[in-house]
Formats: C-alpha cells, structure tokens, sequence
C-alpha cells in the first residue's frame, strides 16, 4: 500500500541529526503527521512459532528487531506452545486468526508476519483464509511448505514404530490427520493417498479440488511480499528445498518450485506472485534448523530488509 509517511526510512533509519535535518525541510502537514503519528515508523511484526516451540524462543529474534528497528511492536503469537503444537493445524489457524485479528485491526498500515517451521504453514493457511488481512510482508522461515517426508528425531520421539517409509499407513488416516505433522506429511510414493486424504496441505495447495480455491488464492494474493528462506544445513525439513517450495518427485528427486505442478499452474498464487515480482528470500548455508531465528546474519541479510 501507500506510506502514509513517505519520510519514514530516512527519517527514522538515521541519526539524531538526520532526523532534525529532515524535520526542519519538511512542509509543515507532513510534519504533523510525524509528530501526531509516534512510534509509526515500521509495520507491527507478528510472529507464529513452530513445532514444540514456545514465545521465549524468539527472544534473540525480538532483540535484532528491537535493536535495528527500534520501536518495533513485536508479538510473538502465545498459542499452540509446545505439545499443543501436535494439535491439528485447521484448529491451531482458528486460533492464531482469533489472536492476529485485532492486532491487524490496530495496524493502519499494515503488519509484517513471520512463520518459523510449521508455523510457515499455519500462516500460509492464515493468509489463505482471512479475505481483509493487511499482511504486508509474509516472511516463511525454514517452513515446509511443500511438505515433509524424513526422518526427524521429532518422528523418531512421537512414532518409534515408523520410519519415513511407511508413516503414511497412519498419516494419511482420519486419525492421523488429528495430528499436526500428518497434516503436511507428502509421501512421494502415496501420491494418489496423499490427495485422498491430506485434510491441511492438499487442500492448502489446491491439489485436492475444493469450492474455496479462488477465494484462498485472491487473499493470499493481497500479501505485498513473499519471502522464502531455507537452507541445505536445516537438518530437520526435508527435503529442505520444501521450504523454497521445491519437492520430491516419486523417484526421491527433488525438483524446484518451477517445476512443481502447483507452481505451473498456479493453483494458489504462487506463480503470480512470481510475475508480480513479489517473490524473494534467501538459501543459506550453515544454519541448522532450531538456529534460524537467531542467527545474526540470517536477520540482517534475509529478514531485516522486508520489516519496513
Ligand atoms: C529494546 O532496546 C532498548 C534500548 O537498547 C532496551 O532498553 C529495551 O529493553 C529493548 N527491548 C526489548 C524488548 O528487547
Ligand atoms: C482415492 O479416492 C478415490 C475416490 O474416492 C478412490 O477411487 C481411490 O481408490 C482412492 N485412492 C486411494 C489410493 O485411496
Ligand atoms: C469454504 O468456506 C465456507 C464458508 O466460509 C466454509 O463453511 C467451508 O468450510 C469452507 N470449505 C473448506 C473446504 O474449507
Ligand atoms: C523415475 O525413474 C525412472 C527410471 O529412471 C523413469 O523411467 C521415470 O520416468 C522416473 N519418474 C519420474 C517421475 O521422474
Ligand atoms: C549463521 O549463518 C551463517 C550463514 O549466513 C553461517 O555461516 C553461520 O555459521 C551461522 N551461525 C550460527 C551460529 O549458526
């Protein structure tokens, strides 16, 4: 959208100087705006943690926020925390879309929102299905948005009796969907299982065909960014590409996201974001999955520029 305050980097990014300097050449309606709008300088960020996370995760992320954004209103979503991150994620996107509502309803001018790891889907899924929201930067943080199959101490911890190989034989049930991992669990080899019987990704991706397509892709098409960040070091998201919207083919392949069907055609927006120019993000090398939020260099080269 707009900047209400066209100043406001200049203003605000630099020194005490600067900023006198600024307000002394600016005509005097702007510079009420300046003076009745404090604090008004960089969009709110909300934050939706991962699996088994909680809001005390992010504090190194909070801190590099505050830090060179100052006066920064961060919210780290406090919901779905640790075992309750298992819930199914319809359930967990009802309750973080009753959380984030009012904070956007505050926003005049919009909110960044950062999904880390299934939080990355949950805000998708947010995205997907509030029709007014004012997100303006959507950053996906080592999410896997195409999906999971691997191995993860996760998996080993919450099903011992599975390996990768045969998860699908309770994922891709009506019980295993009560799961929140299950949700997005993409078995290359169980293709036409996966499409029967993903309740959250299938229908997220628009692989699964249902009434509310367009609706979900014209909301999410109102984000003014998508930011992609992942890395081949995560450790946990697998394939990591999925965080780059990449995948496995059914020979265990992984193709990139132009060659994903979902991306041809479009089915949810991806493409058009694309062509929009609104598609950025990093791959970054020597990042483990649990170090993405507080990883200095990963904030300032791949978050810090959208969190205008
Ligand atoms: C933000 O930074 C200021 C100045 O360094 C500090 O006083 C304040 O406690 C910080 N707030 C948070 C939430 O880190
Ligand atoms: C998927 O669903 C269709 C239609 O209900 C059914 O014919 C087919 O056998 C199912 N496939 C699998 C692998 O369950
Ligand atoms: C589609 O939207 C309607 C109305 O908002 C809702 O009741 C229904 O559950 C949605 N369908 C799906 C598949 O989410
Ligand atoms: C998988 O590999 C086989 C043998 O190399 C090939 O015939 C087949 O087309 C491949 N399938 C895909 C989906 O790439
Ligand atoms: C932070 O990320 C950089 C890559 O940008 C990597 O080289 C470095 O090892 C990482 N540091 C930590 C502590 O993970």
């Amino acid at each position: 959208g707009p900047d209400a305050c066209p100043l406001r980097g200049a203003a605000w990014g630099a020194g005490g100087g600067a900023v006198a300097l600024a307000l002394a050449f600016l005509p005097p309606p702007l510079l009420l705006l300046l003076l009745v709008v404090p604090g008004g300088s960089y969009r709110p960020v909300v934050i939706v943690h991962g699996l088994f996370d909680s809001p005390s995760d992010f504090r190194h992320l909070r801190a590099f926020i505050n830090e060179s954004h100052p006066g920064t209103e961060v919210t780290v979503l406090d919901l779905f925390d640790r075992g309750a991150s298992l819930r199914p994620l319809w359930v967990q996107v009802e309750g973080f879309r009753r959380a984030l509502a009012p904070i956007m309803a505050n926003a005049a001018d919009g909110v960044h929102l950062l999904g880390y790891s299934q939080g990355g889907l949950i805000c998708r899924a947010l995205l997907a299905t509030m029709p007014d929201h004012n997100v303006h930067s959507f950053i996906s943080l080592a999410a896997p948005q195409m999906g999971q199959y691997g191995d993860t101490d996760y998996l080993k911890w919450l099903f011992p009796r599975h390996m990768k190989s045969n998860l699908y034989r309770l994922c891709y049930t009506p019980l295993g969907q009560g799961v929140s991992i299950c949700n997005y669990w993409n078995d290359p080899h169980h293709r036409e299982l996966y499409l029967n019987s993903s309740d959250f990704l299938a229908l997220l991706n628009d692989e699964r065909l249902h009434p509310n397509a367009s609706d979900w892709k014209r909301n999410l098409l109102r984000i003014q960014s998508l930011v992609l960040i992942g890395g081949p070091d995560d450790g946990v998201i697998t394939p990591w590409q999925s965080s780059l919207f990449g995948f496995y083919d059914a020979n265990e392949t992984v193709q990139e996201m132009r060659a994903q069907a979902v991306y041809l055609q479009d089915t949810f927006g991806l493409k058009t974001l694309e062509a929009r120019g609104d598609l950025g993000g990093c791959a970054v090398p020597g990042v483990g999955h649990t170090a993405w939020h507080s990883n200095r260099s990963v904030y300032e080269h791949c978050i810090r520029p959208w969190l205008t």
